[in-house]
């Protein structure tokens, strides 16, 4: 029998979506909760008094008040951007010519990509994430690096090769043909093994040609259970470029469409300046939108009405965006989440920040099955938060009348100091 642990705490548990039903309907935390471990899933939850008596003989780690989630899942990131986060001064194309693609070049060195890869995963679990969608750069090497060490954590991660063949510097370039062929190679080599899961990736619509667009619809169309990741209408000067690139396009979203790039497995991040069109389209296929909210504030992209795209039954999920992100924390980002919304005279509830950066997320990858939720069967990929964490999360807490209180005001004010414990595929990786 493999080794059983039991981990007791405050539990938070989701019966479905609350953004479809009210959040008390369907977002619970039991004072008085348990999950119990059997090796890398979940066994059972419920109360700890029931749980513990029906397996007397798990270890049990009392983590007393502290929130036990399920680890949060950020499904949207660019990993080779780790080191040059924080880059000052810029909006998108010049951020990306000034920083991005010299610090992506970087990665045509096996043992550089590597060595961020350890890092970027190091720093994510440090903040309670426990699944990442993240882009790679344009080296096979670079994708290769992910997987690995996410396989040496027994971690669930998503990514794939980024695709450019123009506008872009000439060493981080390739072509319709080889981007077809490597990604090809790539998602043959990774998708399905342990808990990896493969991405085709073009990077944007500027920097890729229509016939590269063409033949990584090709091979989505041949590869149906990969994802596809990409960006979308991010910036209003982004938006026009695309406009003058592809003149023939309806908008935005029909450069992806009109290749064989919109599907439900599709993530488009970002999607702030929609049309009324794109927003039906994306509502009608479910297509994807995934939410960067500190990286539209830091480099200045707007306010994304994510409540009105979530009343519309677009699948939603929540991301850092790093390096255009300026935090690896979930808990920044659902506060950033919270203060974009408000800009929409929305206050989103606690329990839906937390759905997003969960459960939401997870539906948005196609990896509810296995992930996202404290729910028997489930890999056991957990963050336990301290709801105490800093001087001033605690004078809050003094004054709380409610967990869902102090849930709040460690969104608000909390970063990798209330991750009391990160837990993946049943091992605990901090605290
Ligand atoms: N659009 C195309 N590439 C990127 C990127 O690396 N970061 C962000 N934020 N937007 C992009
Ligand atoms: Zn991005």
């Amino acid at each position: 029998m493999q080794k059983q642990t039991l981990l007791t705490g405050q539990t938070l548990t989701f019966t479905g979506n609350p953004f479809e039903v009210p959040w008390e309907e369907c977002v619970r935390i039991n004072s008085a909760g348990a999950v119990l471990l059997d090796g890398s899933r979940i066994k059972a939850v419920g109360d700890a008094d029931t749980v513990k008596a029906a397996h007397p003989q798990a270890e049990v780690i009392s983590y007393s008040n502290d929130l036990i989630c399920p680890g949060f899942v950020d499904a949207h990131a660019h990993y080779p951007q780790t080191a040059m986060i924080a880059s000052w001064g810029k909006r998108l194309i010049d951020w990306l010519n000034s920083y991005t693609f010299r610090e992506e070049a970087r990665f045509c060195d096996p043992e550089y990509a590597a060595a961020i890869a350890a890092r970027y995963l190091d720093l994510t679990a440090a903040n309670g994430t426990t699944t990442v969608a993240s882009f790679a750069t344009i080296h096979p090497a670079s994708v290769d690096a992910l997987f690995s060490e996410a396989a040496k954590r027994g971690q669930a991660v998503v990514t794939g090769k980024t695709c450019m063949d123009r506008n872009a510097p000439d060493d981080l370039r390739d072509t319709a043909q080889s981007a077809y062929d490597d990604s090809k190679a790539l998602l043959e080599k990774w998708h399905g093994r342990g808990r990896a899961q493969y991405a085709i990736t073009p990077r944007f619509s500027p920097t890729s040609t229509p016939e590269q667009l063409s033949a990584l619809g090709a091979l989505w169309a041949e590869h149906p259970e990969c994802l596809m990741q990409t960006h979308l209408s991010e910036q209003t000067d982004e938006i026009a470029w695309v406009r003058e690139l592809f003149p023939q396009a309806r908008d935005y979203l029909d450069t992806y469409e009109a290749h064989g790039l919109l599907g439900s497995r599709g993530l488009y991040g970002h999607s702030i300046h929609l049309t009324q069109r794109e927003v039906d389209r994306l509502a009608e296929v479910q297509g994807r939108v995934i939410h960067c909210p500190t990286s539209n504030a830091f480099i200045g992209s707007g306010a994304l009405d994510l409540p009105a795209l979530a009343a519309r039954g677009i699948p939603l999920g929540l991301a850092t965006d790093t390096g255009g992100g300026s935090s690896f924390s979930m808990l920044r980002t659902m506060a950033a989440a919270y203060e974009a919304a408000q800009h929409h005279g929305y206050p989103l509830h606690a329990a839906q920040l937390m759905w997003l950066a969960t459960a939401g997320s997870a539906h948005a990858l196609h990896l509810a099955s296995e992930i996202g939720t404290l729910s028997a069967g489930h890999f056991a990929d957990i963050a336990v938060l301290n709801l105490r964490s800093t001087q001033a999360i605690n004078q809050r807490a003094n004054r709380s009348g409610s967990v869902w209180e102090d849930v709040f005001a460690t969104i608000m004010l909390g970063d990798d100091r209330a991750i009391r414990a990160t837990w993946i595929g049943g091992i605990c990786t901090t605290g």
